[in-house]
Parts: C-alpha cells; sequence; structure tokens
C-alpha cells in the first residue's frame, strides 16, 4: 500500500512552474477576492498567495468587507478583467449569503477565469478543449499520473456530484478513458457500485462516506474531503484507517489532495498568462 503524498506532487508542479517563470523572465500575475471572514477561506487565501511568491508570481489581494454589495464587488472585477498585470482573478467562495455567486463568477472574463467556474470554461471542459483544468479534479489527475496509476479502461467511481469537484471530475476521468460512474446521496446500492470501482474519488463533504466494507483489495482511493473529527483533527470524507488496508494506493487528508489544487491554480494561471500575453 503506497500513501500518496500529495505535497511532494505539487512541489514538483511549483518547481516546474517556478522554473519557468524564472528562465523566460515572465510575471504572470493572479488576483484573489476575498469577502468577508470565513476563517478557512482565509488559511486558504494565504496559501495561494504563499504559492504565488513560491512561484515568482505576481500576487494581489482584494480582502472586502462582509458588508460589500454586489455592485462594489462587480466593478472590482471589471477593473481587475481590464488589468494587463492580471492574468487570472479568483473569487474566493462561498461568498456572503447577499451576494449571487453565479452573477459574480459570470463577471469574470472567461480569459482570466483560472477556477474554470464560468460557463464558458465548463462547457470546453464537456467538450475536452481545455483553457483551464478546473483546480481540485486537475490535481487529481496529476496525482494518478505521478503514481503511473492507470485510468484507461477502469472502472472509476465519483461519490458527490458538485459543480467543483464531482461534475468536472467524471469529465476528466471520462476523457482519460475510465468507465465512470457518479454516486451521490440519493445512488441505490452504492456499496456494491463502489465495490467493483478499481479507482474511487471521494467528493461528498461528510466523514466516513467510504468504509472498508465498500472496496475491494488494490483500489486506488482519491480523498477529496476536508471535514473535522469530533477532537476537531482534520479528516477526509474516506475511513482512511480502515480503507488503507484494502488499498494499493490511497491520499491522506491533510497532504493528499489539497495542496495539489493550489499547484493546479498556479498552472492555470501560468496558462492565462501565455494566452493573455500573446
Ligand atoms: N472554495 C473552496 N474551493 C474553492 C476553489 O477551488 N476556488 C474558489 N474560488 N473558492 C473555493
Amino acid at each position: 500500500m503506497t500513501i500518496i503524498d500529495g505535497k511532494e506532487v505539487s512541489l514538483a508542479v511549483k518547481n516546474r512552474i517556478a522554473e519557468q517563470v524564472k528562465q523566460s523572465g515572465i510575471k504572470p500575475g493572479l488576483a484573489v477576492i476575498i469577502v468577508g471572514n470565513d476563517p478557512a477561506s482565509r488559511v486558504y487565501v494565504n496559501n495561494k498567495k504563499k504559492a504565488c511568491e513560491y512561484c515568482g508570481f505576481l500576487s494581489e489581494e482584494y480582502a472586502l468587507p462582509e458588508s460589500t454589495t454586489l455592485d462594489e464587488l462587480l466593478s472590482l472585477i471589471h477593473k481587475l478583467n481590464e488589468d494587463d498585470k492580471i492574468d487570472g482573478i479568483l473569487c474566493q467562495l462561498p461568498l456572503p449569503k447577499h451576494l449571487d455567486e453565479k452573477e459574480v463568477i459570470a463577471a469574470i472574463s472567461p480569459k482570466k477565469d483560472v477556477d474554470a467556474f464560468s460557463e464558458v470554461n465548463v462547457g470546453k471542459i464537456m467538450i475536452g478543449d481545455y483553457s483551464f483544468l478546473p483546480c481540485t479534479p486537475a490535481g487529481v489527475m496529476e496525482l494518478l499520473s505521478y503514481y503511473n496509476i492507470e485510468v484507461a479502461g477502469k472502472n472509476a467511481v465519483v461519490i458527490g456530484r458538485s459543480n467543483i469537484v464531482g461534475k468536472p471530475m467524471a469529465m476528466l476521468l471520462l476523457h482519460a478513458d475510465a468507465t465512470v460512474t457518479v454516486c451521490h446521496s440519493k445512488t441505490k446500492g452504492i456499496k456494491e457500485i463502489c465495490r467493483k470501482a478499481d479507482i474511487i474519488v471521494v467528493a461528498t463533504g461528510r466523514r466516513n462516506t467510504l468504509t472498508a466494507d465498500m472496496v475491494k483489495e488494490g483500489v486506488t482511493v482519491i480523498d477529496v474531503g476536508m471535514n473535522r473529527d469530533e477532537n476537531g483533527k482534520l479528516c477526509g470524507d474516506v475511513d482512511f484507517e480502515s480503507v488503507k488496508e484494502k488499498a494499493d494506493f490511497i491520499t491522506p487528508v491533510p497532504g493528499g489532495v489539497g495542496p495539489m489544487t493550489i499547484a493546479m491554480l498556479m498552472q492555470n494561471t501560468l496558462s492565462a498568462y501565455k494566452n493573455n500575453r500573446k
């Protein structure tokens, strides 16, 4: 059994990017917008800033108060859309309730939408013509490739159907020639479905979504969850201790998928630079 090391792989990706940036003397720019005081969002945004510094990118942070109006947020985004120093714009989610996330995402120019959340970029993912890869699913694919885990022809199960992870994850696995099943809270017979899977990606946001009785020997398990257990300790969606006894490959939480999301965001920002400044 191998515990997949997301820190190692993310470092390899960031080193590759930093090297390119240094060699070509370029300065890709990422603007990160955070509204309100959500502590988890604060941690994510700080990590994104650190990764920008590591890769030699320009990073601008816009920390706006909880009381920010939709008009104020949209006018900031419009200004950043026109700013030639900025290649990528990311608005950290979730937003305070009075701000419509759909409208905010739609305001970001698809050319700078490094999260790949906009309708244009989601559509492009669907047809396999990628400008930007959705960060978390792309990070999962990078992990599979780094560990030489074959995807083509394999049975892959994705548990969870969110727009950010589950749905684009299923598309990337499908484009890599897996046979993909998407399970969710209304799925019947999930245990039998999972027991046939060679690769399982779990992204439900619920602890113990996947337990040892649901997997076959030799499975690869990727845990996208980020939860706290009863002692306040970080944990994923997978019952790691029991599932690891049957798995060939498994990601831990923390230190698995998490660092990869940020590495792929850096990759997208570099791609945006290359496309935007031709
Ligand atoms: N909130 C949780 N994950 C993400 C992400 O990947 N991007 C943004 N913008 N917000 C998030």
